[in-house]
């Protein structure tokens, strides 16, 4: 059985149009593709590329001025974070965030948008592997390029379950029968119809957003759209760890903030949405809130957005049902 694409330049001796990553004494890494005949130069002399082919992963090779640098393959988080970038790259811990639990499978038809640097379509691309499918979307064709030498990069040239199309989704989307949308953009709300007629019945999109106003209006757009289900929506923090002797503690320094993610499912078509029964907290549909509440039908928080729009006095909504707190 012939190997996944890209497997074979995952493991076994480096050899040449690998990429390997060089960790410095002060553990600074520096990433470079092998070429017979050429040198590695660093500012306390050079080694020559030939002594790593075909040597093991875990080599350590020394400069002409001694110093040992040690040299592996890239993790795909590693290669990620340092391949050359047109737009900010979704970080890893959100990537397998996504991978997770927008349950990502061997096989499966996923669309994505945007592309950007092509970091989480590359996270895609093994998950899905050769026999799924990966329509992805991007508006620009200078970052489409970008992320286009970076994948094949990875993969050491085309992936057959790749499909990369330049262009606004909402403007383009052709696939249908599609398991998992997955969208990284400034505005999903306008992707939700076109996200909605791709999926199949119980699939998922899972939106990731960097501010709370872009959550807030994705979410309010899911919910109104009427054909998926309540939305869920959580961030992660990690945070890494100092391993010193009797100081074992966490880093002082972390990031703090990457962005959120959202996931909701298709519901079947012709299904209404059920009511969430749980009492909304005093004040979530005060005064201030100019949108639609969980018990409006979908008419009327169609005309209540509608009115909100205008500036007009928003539909009287039905007193809240009382139910119980989960
Ligand atoms: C933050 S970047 C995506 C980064 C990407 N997920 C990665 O990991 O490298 C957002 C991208 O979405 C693209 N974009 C925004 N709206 C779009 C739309 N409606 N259709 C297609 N691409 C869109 C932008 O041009 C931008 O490149």
């Amino acid at each position: 059985m012939s190997e996944p694409t890209g497997a074979t330049r995952r493991r076994g001796p480096f050899q040449v149009g690998d990429q390997v990553q060089l960790t410095d004494p002060k553990g600074r890494h520096y990433t470079f593709t092998l070429q017979a005949g050429n040198q590695f130069h660093t500012h306390k002399g050079a080694f020559p590329h030939d002594e790593l082919i075909g040597a093991p992963e875990g080599t350590v090779v020394r400069t002409t001025g001694n110093v040992p640098y040690l040299a592996l393959r890239p993790l795909l988080p590693d290669y990620v974070l340092s391949m050359p970038r047109g737009a900010a790259v979704i970080y890893p811990k959100d990537a397998g965030q996504i991978l997770a639990m927008a349950d990502i499978f061997a096989g499966a038809r996923v669309v994505e948008a945007g592309v950007g640097s092509g970091a989480l379509s590359t996270y895609l691309l093994r998950a899905v592997g050769d026999t799924g499918l990966l329509a992805s979307y991007e508006r620009r064709q200078d970052f489409a390029d970008i992320a286009k030498n970076n994948v094949e990069r990875y993969f050491g040239g085309p992936h057959p379950a790749w499909k990369l199309t330049v262009g606004d989704l909402q403007d383009n989307l052709v696939e249908a029968d599609v398991d998992r949308v997955i969208l990284d953009m400034l505005a999903p709300w306008e992707c939700l119809d076109v996200a909605s007629k791709a999926l199949v019945p119980g699939g998922l999109i899972c939106c990731y957003v960097a501010t709370t106003t872009q959550m807030s209006k994705t979410v309010e757009a899911l919910r109104d759209h009427g054909t998926f289900t309540e939305p869920q929506a959580w961030e992660t923090m990690v945070r890494t760890w100092h391993l010193e002797g009797l100081a074992v503690r966490p880093d002082h320094r972390m990031i703090g903030h990457t962005g959120f993610l959202l996931t909701s499912r298709r519901l079947a078509d012709g299904v209404e949405p059920p009511l969430r029964r749980r009492r909304p907290a005093k004040g979530a549909y005060g005064e201030e809130y100019d949108a639609a509440t969980p018990e409006q039908s979908l008419q009327e928080r169609a005309a209540a957005r509608a009115a909100a729009a205008r500036g007009t006095a928003v539909t009287e909504a039905p007193e809240p049902e009382s139910g119980q707190d989960s």
